[in-house]
């Protein structure tokens, strides 16, 4: 079992899609892989400054910047993880301040057949 949670978004796009590769290949038939990924939903999309393939610059109010590549939804989501099979998509979301915002990150569950 993979479990990747709330780390693939540092990766391009095009990294993230030769990372899931690579991690298909290294997948037993059966094998299960757990990710989540930040939604466009989330309010760190609201701090986007700059864009360079598909890798979204985030200047945080607090100065932080981080590099990230948000999915715009589910089916993006099973997109970003092909060839693995959907087992189980969903979502989780809190907003821990009101002054921040949504804190939206897609789940997939999918697996090597
Ligand atoms: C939201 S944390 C998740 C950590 C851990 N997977 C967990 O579930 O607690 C993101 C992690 O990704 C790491 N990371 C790797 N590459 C990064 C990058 N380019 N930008 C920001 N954080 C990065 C950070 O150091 C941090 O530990």
């Amino acid at each position: 079992m993979i479990l990747a949670n709330q780390v693939l978004y540092f990766l391009s796009p095009d990294d993230l899609g030769a990372t899931v590769q690579m991690l298909w290949e290294k997948t037993r038939p059966g094998g299960v892989i757990i990710a989540t990924m930040m939604g466009s939903q989330n309010y760190y999309r609201d701090f986007v400054t700059a864009s360079e393939h598909g890798l979204e610059q985030v200047d945080l109010p607090n100065g932080k910047q981080l590099f990230i590549t948000f999915t715009d939804n589910r089916g993006s989501l099973i997109e970003r993880f092909a060839p693995y099979e959907p087992m189980h998509v969903g979502y989780y979301d809190s907003v821990v301040s009101e002054r921040e915002g949504s804190g939206f990150h897609h789940l997939y569950v999918g697996r090597k057949a």
